[in-house]
């Protein structure tokens, strides 16, 4: 395995990435860059390319055309180098559900290539952190959607990744998982790891995230650290969600609710 270059600044350069289903453009020419040890969210609608984004930055959708580049690998060039050095949580988890938690979780540490005592480490830590120690031998098709979550978290964190894309990560978390997983992102920025965060859940970016894109139909519509996306949209005082409300046009929701209880 080849060590990632350490003179780039930016872990993630995406540029003018674009792809289209049909004739739906998800994604339109998309530029921007993440930096070591930030975390960035990925903020948008539904439908407003959050998810095919991500999946283009992994190797795992070929874009029409454009490019990414994680800690300088090419993901067109190169994506297995790309993979070696990322982590992913998707937002629907797909677990191999007829193997056990660790079963499974050793099943992702052979895929990296680490040694027995490597993987045991990591697994006791992660299942001891996310408070999943105890189900560890179950198997996977009797946990909650929470516990399939944090399997899917512990996956994404085996390897040790140096960018961690994370679509929509704490859904089905109860409130105190959720803050575990938060303050685990944090601590994983502190040491250089690289975030990018996709959330329906403002506060939750507003919480974690050191700057937010804004996405709508493929586009960036903005981006900035909350604060100045505040300042820019002339609402200074405000949450992230008015702002966001305000920038993706859907603040009169008002008439949306009425229209649908007509
Ligand atoms: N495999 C696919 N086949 C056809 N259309 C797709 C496919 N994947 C995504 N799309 C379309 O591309 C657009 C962007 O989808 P994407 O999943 O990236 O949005 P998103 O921002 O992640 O949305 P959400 O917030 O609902 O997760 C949507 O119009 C979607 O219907
Ligand atoms: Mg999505």
């Amino acid at each position: 395995m080849s060590t990632p270059s350490t003179g780039d600044a930016n872990a993630l350069e995406a540029t003018s990435l674009a792809k289209s289903f049909g004739s739906t453009r998800a994604v339109d020419h998309l530029t921007f860059a993440l930096r070591r040890g930030e975390i960035l969210g990925l903020l948008g609608p539904n439908g407003s390319g959050k998810s095919t984004t991500m999946k283009m930055i992994l190797g795992i959708l070929k874009p029409d055309s454009g490019s990414a580049k994680v800690y300088g690998r090419d993901v067109l060039t190169d994506p297995i180098g790309v993979k070696e050095v990322s982590g992913y949580v998707p937002e629907t988890p797909q677990l191999y559900e007829f193997l056990s938690g660790v079963e499974y979780l050793d099943f992702v540490g052979d895929m990296y290539g680490m040694g027995p005592a490597a993987k045991k480490e990591r697994i006791s830590q992660f299942l001891r952190a996310l408070e999943l120690d105890g189900h560890e031998n179950d198997m996977i098709s009797g946990y909650s959607q929470g516990m399939k979550q944090k399997i899917t978290i512990t996956a994404a964190l085996m390897n040790k990744p140096k960018l961690l894309v994370v679509d929509e990560g704490l859904n089905g978390l109860d409130p105190r998982s959720a803050k575990i997983v938060k303050d685990l992102l944090r601590e994983l920025a502190r040491e250089g790891v690289a975030i990018l965060f996709s959330t329906h859940i403002l506060e939750i970016a507003e919480a974690i995230c050191d700057r937010v894109l804004i996405m709508q139909r493929g586009n960036l519509l903005a981006e900035g650290t909350p604060a100045e996306l505040r300042r820019r949209a002339g609402m200074p005082g405000s949450t992230l969600e008015d702002v966001f409300l305000k920038m993706t046009g859907t603040e009169d929701l008002k008439e949306v609710v009425e229209a649908l209880t007509r």
